[in-house]
């Protein structure tokens, strides 16, 4: 494929949750060749790259982020052989494909892991892990760490001692101090960058080393906690300063390939990020900051502003993000009364407190936002259809990890995973010819891309002009000026364009300028109406 460096700076990645994208072979879960007969819905999108959750050998216990195998393909999901398939198929398309890569833990499947517990303490293949003797008579976990999902952060052995997992039970923590174990990751990432990878997504990345002394931990356990901290703290296990080797490590090897990139899952002080984007580390990480910030102009003023110095002060482009497969829809979080725990609400409520109109009008808006903004744009499968949250998913088949681990008070993460509606009607929407592991609602068949492709109304329409007005009009110019058009309106200039948003309770009037691109469905007059955004040129 055509090759121009540095294409990560400005591109829009779509980020595909394989299990739930496309199933081919009817087992009612998303694979790779069911991405692949669906290519042509992400080249007429107008991508640039795809980021792919991970697709490697594992039980599956957090959706993959348990890898048991990092040079195999997870049957579920196809084969090696299908994997090479895909990413030639997405170069032919001018589409750069992303691999997710999660290297603070493997599975407790991993063969690793396998050999670590049957081994006696002390041996080399213990080593590789976080393995300790418990505290008192050793019955007492080694210290007081709490995991990402709920409960301890140590489960004992049989033959008495502790491992570490962050996460899941089933998610033991590797130790990063073992040579053996940075090796093995240099060849796993030669392994992809092989078979023409042209990117990798570091989960986690800011969690691999520890403090040598594994010391407790006083309250500040939750990585995003880290970021409303008014300074860095010196913390036990996220964002120790002895990341940074293993960055510049992985930054050679992708460096002795053409063209390759690698973004940073980094939840850190945003002090200590620009540390991760020094030009030997890497080459981008994600802003997380958008999906935490409410409804109002004032807010998004200042984030975007925020982002887009920082940036620039350190010659790196930003990124934008507003879903991901690990928080819930914003379509949904933007329909809910300001200040409300999104998390929390999945299973509290009050449900009736969603305005589900809002929320899409609203997410119109802010796909002109993102879509708007220099740097690159990260959409998640299902946003450019305008999926809210599912969140009355029955709770018996709830799979993310987090509803057991929390004792059923937090319900997890599935409701923004449902598998994709493709066609309006047909078992699963054209997902899969059986039922889909998630069970979708019966709405979602008019939120398919069937539904959605020939209506120039849709939500499906406007990513796709969007991305082609933004290519076309945008691309060149990274620079961003805001503007002031009053209270309740986020305005800003970028190339020719100036971008208004009314995120106000009231209409305003209407800036001069030719109507580009508009997320009414309605032609508008002399007034912007309230949770609108125009491209005016
Ligand atoms: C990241 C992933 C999340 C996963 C966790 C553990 O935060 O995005 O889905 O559960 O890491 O690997």
């Amino acid at each position: 494929m055509e090759s121009h460096t540095e294409w990560w700076r400005t591109g829009v990645v779509y980020q595909v949750y394989v299990r739930s994208f496309a199933d081919s072979n009817g087992d009612g879960q998303g694979d790779i060749n069911g991405l692949r007969s669906r290519l042509g819905h992400l080249e007429a999108l107008g991508v640039d790259a795809i980021w792919l959750n991970p697709w490697y050998k594992s039980p599956l216990a957090d959706g993959g982020y348990d890898v048991a195998d990092y040079r195999e393909i997870e049957p579920v999901y196809g084969t090696l052989s299908d994997a090479e398939a895909l990413i030639a198929e997405c170069h032919d398309r001018g589409i750069r494909v992303i691999a997710d890569l999660v290297p603070n833990h493997t599975s407790s499947q991993h063969v690793w892991f396998q050999e670590a517990i049957t081994s006696p303490p002390g041996a080399p293949s213990r080593d590789r892990y976080v393995i300790r003797p418990g505290r008192g008579d050793g019955s007492e976990p080694p210290n007081n760490w709490i995991a990402m999902f709920g409960g301890p952060a140590w489960t004992r052995l049989d033959d008495g001692e502790w491992y570490l997992h962050l996460f899941d039970p089933s998610q033991p923590d590797l130790n990063w101090d073992n040579e053996e174990v940075r090796a093995e990751f240099d060849d796993v990432i030669r392994f992809w960058m092989d078979r023409g990878i042209d990117g990798l997504r570091i989960d986690v990345a800011h969690g691999m080393v520890k403090h040598p002394e594994l010391p407790d931990v006083d309250p500040l356990p939750l990585p995003w906690s880290l970021q409303g901290t008014p300074e860095p703290v010196d913390h036990p296990f996220w964002g120790r300063a002895g990341i940074h080797d293993i960055n510049r490590r992985w930054r050679a090897i992708l460096d002795s390939y053409d063209d390759r990139m690698m973004v940073a899952e980094a939840w850190v002080h945003p002090q200590q990020l620009p540390l991760y984007l020094r030009a030997d580390e890497y080459h981008q990480s994600f802003n997380f900051d958008l999906i935490e910030t409410p409804w109002d102009a004032a807010e998004f003023r200042s984030v975007i502003a925020e982002a887009c110095e920082a940036a620039a002060a350190i010659g790196a482009s930003s990124t934008w993000v507003l879903s991901n497969h690990d928080v819930v829809r914003h379509p949904t979080r933007y329909g809910l009364p300001a200040g409300t725990d999104t998390r929390g609400w999945l299973l509290d409520g009050p449900h009736d407190a969603l305005d589900a109109d809002a929320g899409h009008r609203r997410a119109r808006a802010a796909a002109l936002i993102t879509l708007s903004l220099p740097g690159s744009t990260y959409v998640y499968q299902g946003e450019e259809l305008g999926l809210p949250e599912v969140w009355d998913l029955p709770l018996d088949v709830l799979d993310d990890p987090t509803w057991e681990k929390s004792q059923h008070t937090v319900k997890g993460r599935d409701g923004c995973r449902v598998p994709i509606p493709w066609t309006a009607d047909g078992p699963s929407h054209g997902f899969s010819h059986e039922a889909s592991w998630l069970p979708q609602p019966e709405w979602f068949g008019a939120l398919s891309v069937d539904a959605q492709r020939d209506d120039p109304d849709s939500m499906l329409s406007l990513y796709r002009q969007a991305i082609a007005a933004r290519n076309h009009l945008l691309a060149d110019d990274q620079a961003l000026a805001m503007l002031d058009f009053g209270p309740g309106v986020l305005a800003y200039e970028r190339a020719d364009i100036t971008v208004v948003v009314n995120m106000g309770a009231r209409a305003v009037p209407m800036p001069p300028g030719e109507v580009v691109l508009s997320s009414a469905t309605e032609m508008l007059g002399d007034e912007l109406p309230p949770d609108t955004s125009v491209w005016l040129a």
